[in-house]
Protein backbone atom coordinates (compact mmCIF):
# COMPACT_ATOMS: atom_id res chain seq x y z
CA UNK A 1 0.00 0.00 0.00
CA UNK A 2 2.97 2.35 0.58
CA UNK A 3 3.38 3.50 -3.02
CA UNK A 4 3.10 6.79 -4.71
CA UNK A 5 -0.62 6.58 -5.50
CA UNK A 6 -1.70 6.12 -2.19
CA UNK A 7 0.28 8.34 -1.00
CA UNK A 8 -1.57 10.69 -3.31
CA UNK A 9 -4.53 9.50 -2.34
CA UNK A 10 -4.00 10.31 1.19
CA UNK A 11 -2.66 13.91 -0.13
CA UNK A 12 -6.38 13.87 -1.57
CA UNK A 13 -8.18 12.95 1.47
CA UNK A 14 -5.81 15.11 3.60
CA UNK A 15 -7.00 18.19 1.50
CA UNK A 16 -10.84 17.17 1.63
CA UNK A 17 -10.76 17.54 5.57
CA UNK A 18 -8.03 19.95 6.44
CA UNK A 19 -7.51 22.06 3.50
CA UNK A 20 -9.78 22.54 0.84
CA UNK A 21 -9.79 24.06 -2.29
CA UNK A 22 -10.04 27.72 -3.31
CA UNK A 23 -10.49 29.34 -6.27
CA UNK A 24 -7.94 31.75 -6.28
CA UNK A 25 -5.05 28.88 -5.74
CA UNK A 26 -6.64 26.30 -8.16
CA UNK A 27 -6.66 29.14 -11.20
CA UNK A 28 -3.04 30.11 -10.10
CA UNK A 29 -1.88 26.50 -10.86
CA UNK A 30 -4.09 26.53 -13.71
CA UNK A 31 -2.67 30.00 -15.03
CA UNK A 32 0.54 28.22 -14.57
CA UNK A 33 -0.12 25.03 -16.31
CA UNK A 34 -1.65 27.38 -19.20
CA UNK A 35 1.13 29.52 -19.61
CA UNK A 36 3.83 26.48 -19.61
CA UNK A 37 5.03 26.49 -16.32
CA UNK A 38 6.70 23.24 -14.63
CA UNK A 39 4.16 21.29 -12.16
CA UNK A 40 6.76 21.59 -9.39
CA UNK A 41 4.92 24.42 -7.09
CA UNK A 42 4.69 22.72 -3.12
CA UNK A 43 1.47 20.52 -2.89
CA UNK A 44 -1.80 21.79 -1.22
CA UNK A 45 -0.42 20.13 2.22
CA UNK A 46 2.92 21.88 2.01
CA UNK A 47 1.20 25.09 0.93
CA UNK A 48 -0.94 24.82 3.71
CA UNK A 49 1.88 23.92 6.08
CA UNK A 50 4.39 27.17 5.27
CA UNK A 51 0.76 29.58 5.83
CA UNK A 52 0.38 28.09 9.28
CA UNK A 53 4.44 28.37 9.89
CA UNK A 54 3.91 31.70 8.58
CA UNK A 55 0.97 32.57 10.75
CA UNK A 56 2.25 30.55 13.61
CA UNK A 57 5.88 32.64 14.21
CA UNK A 58 3.44 35.63 13.22
CA UNK A 59 6.15 36.00 10.16
CA UNK A 60 5.50 40.40 9.28
CA UNK A 61 8.34 39.65 6.71
CA UNK A 62 9.13 36.81 4.22
CA UNK A 63 11.42 36.48 1.85
CA UNK A 64 10.74 34.09 -0.61
CA UNK A 65 13.55 32.56 -3.26
CA UNK A 66 11.86 30.80 -6.24
CA UNK A 67 8.48 32.00 -7.38
CA UNK A 68 7.22 29.99 -10.32
CA UNK A 69 4.05 30.92 -10.46
CA UNK A 70 3.02 32.22 -6.84
CA UNK A 71 1.34 29.39 -5.70
CA UNK A 72 3.35 29.02 -2.60
CA UNK A 73 3.79 32.37 -2.45
CA UNK A 74 -0.06 32.90 -2.04
CA UNK A 75 -0.07 30.65 0.75
CA UNK A 76 2.34 32.18 2.75
CA UNK A 77 0.93 35.88 1.65
CA UNK A 78 -2.19 34.76 3.08
CA UNK A 79 -0.89 34.49 6.73
CA UNK A 80 0.98 38.02 6.65
CA UNK A 81 -0.80 40.76 9.09
CA UNK A 82 -2.07 43.87 7.53
CA UNK A 83 1.45 45.86 6.81
CA UNK A 84 3.38 42.66 6.27
CA UNK A 85 5.20 42.21 3.53
CA UNK A 86 7.05 39.60 0.97
CA UNK A 87 9.74 39.58 -1.25
CA UNK A 88 10.18 36.73 -3.83
CA UNK A 89 12.93 36.44 -5.60
CA UNK A 90 12.51 34.86 -9.60
CA UNK A 91 14.86 34.80 -12.29
CA UNK A 92 12.16 33.99 -15.07
CA UNK A 93 10.36 36.70 -16.20
CA UNK A 94 7.73 34.25 -18.25
CA UNK A 95 7.43 33.11 -14.55
CA UNK A 96 7.32 36.47 -12.42
CA UNK A 97 4.62 37.56 -14.83
CA UNK A 98 2.38 34.55 -14.49
CA UNK A 99 3.02 35.17 -10.77
CA UNK A 100 2.65 38.77 -10.47
CA UNK A 101 -1.22 38.20 -12.52
CA UNK A 102 -1.93 35.42 -10.09
CA UNK A 103 -1.04 37.43 -6.80
CA UNK A 104 -3.19 40.41 -8.45
CA UNK A 105 -5.94 37.97 -7.94
CA UNK A 106 -5.45 36.77 -4.65
CA UNK A 107 -5.27 40.43 -3.71
CA UNK A 108 -1.81 40.37 -2.66
CA UNK A 109 -0.32 42.96 -5.19
CA UNK A 110 0.52 45.40 -2.20
CA UNK A 111 2.07 43.18 0.23
CA UNK A 112 4.05 41.16 -2.19
CA UNK A 113 7.04 42.29 -3.97
CA UNK A 114 8.24 39.57 -7.20
CA UNK A 115 11.90 40.70 -8.03
CA UNK A 116 12.94 39.63 -10.65
CA UNK A 117 16.51 38.34 -11.65
CA UNK A 118 19.16 35.65 -10.47
CA UNK A 119 18.36 35.69 -6.82
CA UNK A 120 22.46 35.45 -5.74
CA UNK A 121 22.07 39.08 -7.59
CA UNK A 122 19.39 40.22 -6.08
CA UNK A 123 20.01 39.49 -1.85
CA UNK A 124 22.54 41.65 -1.39
CA UNK A 125 19.70 44.14 -2.11
CA UNK A 126 18.39 43.52 0.74
CA UNK A 127 20.40 43.67 3.74
CA UNK A 128 19.30 47.52 4.46
CA UNK A 129 16.09 46.27 4.98
CA UNK A 130 14.77 44.78 8.50
CA UNK A 131 15.77 41.45 8.61
CA UNK A 132 13.00 38.52 7.50
CA UNK A 133 11.00 36.47 9.92
CA UNK A 134 11.07 32.94 7.61
CA UNK A 135 12.70 32.49 4.74
CA UNK A 136 11.18 29.90 2.38
CA UNK A 137 14.28 28.80 -0.27
CA UNK A 138 12.67 26.96 -3.43
CA UNK A 139 15.25 27.78 -6.33
CA UNK A 140 18.02 26.60 -8.58
CA UNK A 141 19.11 23.61 -5.88
CA UNK A 142 22.77 23.73 -6.93
CA UNK A 143 22.57 27.34 -5.43
CA UNK A 144 21.17 25.75 -1.80
CA UNK A 145 23.68 26.90 0.84
CA UNK A 146 24.64 29.69 -0.82
CA UNK A 147 21.19 30.54 -0.70
CA UNK A 148 21.07 29.35 3.02
CA UNK A 149 24.02 31.61 3.64
CA UNK A 150 22.11 34.61 2.85
CA UNK A 151 18.88 33.62 4.78
CA UNK A 152 21.29 33.63 7.49
CA UNK A 153 22.40 37.29 6.99
CA UNK A 154 19.34 38.25 6.55
CA UNK A 155 17.92 36.42 9.69
CA UNK A 156 17.45 38.01 13.45
CA UNK A 157 17.32 35.69 16.29
CA UNK A 158 14.34 33.29 15.64
CA UNK A 159 13.79 33.43 12.12
CA UNK A 160 12.45 30.07 10.66
CA UNK A 161 14.46 28.71 7.49
CA UNK A 162 12.60 26.40 5.23
CA UNK A 163 14.09 24.85 2.07
CA UNK A 164 12.22 22.78 0.13
CA UNK A 165 13.48 19.36 -2.07
CA UNK A 166 16.28 18.28 0.56
CA UNK A 167 15.75 14.48 -0.06
CA UNK A 168 14.91 13.88 -3.86
CA UNK A 169 13.36 10.75 -3.53
CA UNK A 170 16.51 9.69 -1.39
CA UNK A 171 18.83 10.60 -3.88
CA UNK A 172 20.36 13.05 -1.45
CA UNK A 173 22.42 9.96 -0.34
CA UNK A 174 23.49 9.64 -4.08
CA UNK A 175 27.40 10.91 -4.62
CA UNK A 176 26.96 10.27 -8.61
CA UNK A 177 27.09 14.19 -10.34
CA UNK A 178 23.59 15.54 -10.39
CA UNK A 179 24.74 19.09 -9.27
CA UNK A 180 21.11 18.87 -7.91
CA UNK A 181 22.10 16.66 -5.39
CA UNK A 182 25.42 17.97 -4.86
CA UNK A 183 23.89 21.09 -4.17
CA UNK A 184 21.57 19.54 -1.21
CA UNK A 185 24.10 17.78 0.09
CA UNK A 186 26.45 21.06 0.28
CA UNK A 187 23.28 22.38 2.37
CA UNK A 188 23.18 19.43 4.65
CA UNK A 189 26.89 19.09 5.05
CA UNK A 190 26.48 23.18 5.36
CA UNK A 191 24.29 22.50 8.48
CA UNK A 192 26.03 20.11 10.22
CA UNK A 193 29.34 22.65 10.82
CA UNK A 194 26.48 25.63 10.94
CA UNK A 195 26.50 27.17 14.83
CA UNK A 196 24.08 29.97 14.12
CA UNK A 197 21.07 27.54 13.61
CA UNK A 198 19.36 24.66 14.87
CA UNK A 199 18.22 22.55 11.90
CA UNK A 200 16.29 18.63 11.50
CA UNK A 201 14.76 17.52 7.88
CA UNK A 202 11.34 16.00 7.45
CA UNK A 203 10.88 13.52 4.86
CA UNK A 204 7.79 14.26 2.99
CA UNK A 205 5.78 11.62 1.25
CA UNK A 206 2.64 12.67 -0.45
CA UNK A 207 1.13 14.12 -4.26
CA UNK A 208 4.84 15.58 -4.99
CA UNK A 209 6.02 12.08 -4.26
CA UNK A 210 9.13 11.44 -1.89
CA UNK A 211 10.94 13.99 -0.98
CA UNK A 212 11.56 17.03 2.08
CA UNK A 213 12.24 19.83 3.81
CA UNK A 214 14.52 20.89 5.76
CA UNK A 215 13.68 23.41 9.21
CA UNK A 216 16.12 25.65 10.62
CA UNK A 217 15.88 27.91 13.92
CA UNK A 218 18.74 30.80 13.63
CA UNK A 219 19.72 31.06 17.35
CA UNK A 220 20.78 33.59 19.31
CA UNK A 221 24.55 32.72 20.35
CA UNK A 222 27.03 30.19 19.74
CA UNK A 223 24.63 27.08 21.16
CA UNK A 224 23.14 24.06 18.92
N1 LIG B 1 8.07 28.16 -4.74
C1 LIG B 1 7.29 27.79 -5.93
C2 LIG B 1 8.07 26.84 -6.81
C3 LIG B 1 9.39 27.35 -7.26
S1 LIG B 1 10.07 26.39 -8.59
C4 LIG B 1 6.01 27.13 -5.46
O1 LIG B 1 6.08 26.22 -4.64
O2 LIG B 1 4.92 27.49 -5.95
C5 LIG B 1 11.65 27.12 -8.70
C6 LIG B 1 11.65 28.52 -9.29
O3 LIG B 1 12.98 29.05 -9.08
C7 LIG B 1 11.43 28.57 -10.82
O4 LIG B 1 10.41 29.49 -11.13
C8 LIG B 1 12.75 29.04 -11.37
O5 LIG B 1 12.65 29.87 -12.52
C9 LIG B 1 13.33 29.82 -10.21
N2 LIG B 1 14.79 29.97 -10.26
C10 LIG B 1 15.69 29.11 -10.77
N3 LIG B 1 16.93 29.61 -10.66
C11 LIG B 1 16.81 30.81 -10.04
C12 LIG B 1 17.74 31.82 -9.65
N4 LIG B 1 19.05 31.68 -9.86
N5 LIG B 1 17.25 32.93 -9.06
C13 LIG B 1 15.92 33.08 -8.83
N6 LIG B 1 15.01 32.16 -9.18
C14 LIG B 1 15.44 31.04 -9.78
C1 LIG C 1 11.86 20.67 -8.91
C2 LIG C 1 11.95 21.84 -8.19
C3 LIG C 1 11.14 22.02 -7.08
O1 LIG C 1 11.21 23.16 -6.33
C4 LIG C 1 10.24 21.05 -6.68
O2 LIG C 1 9.48 21.26 -5.59
C5 LIG C 1 10.16 19.88 -7.42
C6 LIG C 1 10.97 19.70 -8.53
C7 LIG C 1 12.72 20.48 -10.10
O3 LIG C 1 13.51 21.39 -10.42
O4 LIG C 1 12.60 19.44 -10.72
MG1 LIG D 1 10.24 22.97 -4.48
Amino acid sequence: MADPQTWDAVDSYIVERQVGSDPVLAEALEASRRAGLPPISVSATQGKFLHLLAAAVGARRVLEIGTLGGYSTIWLGRALPPGGRLVTLEISPAHAAVARSNLERAGLSEAVEVRLGPALESLPGLVDEEPFDLVFIDADKPSNADYFEWAVRLAHKGTVIVVDNVVRNGAVLNDDGDPNVIGVRRLHDLLASERRVSATTVQTVGAKGYDGFTMALVLGGEAK
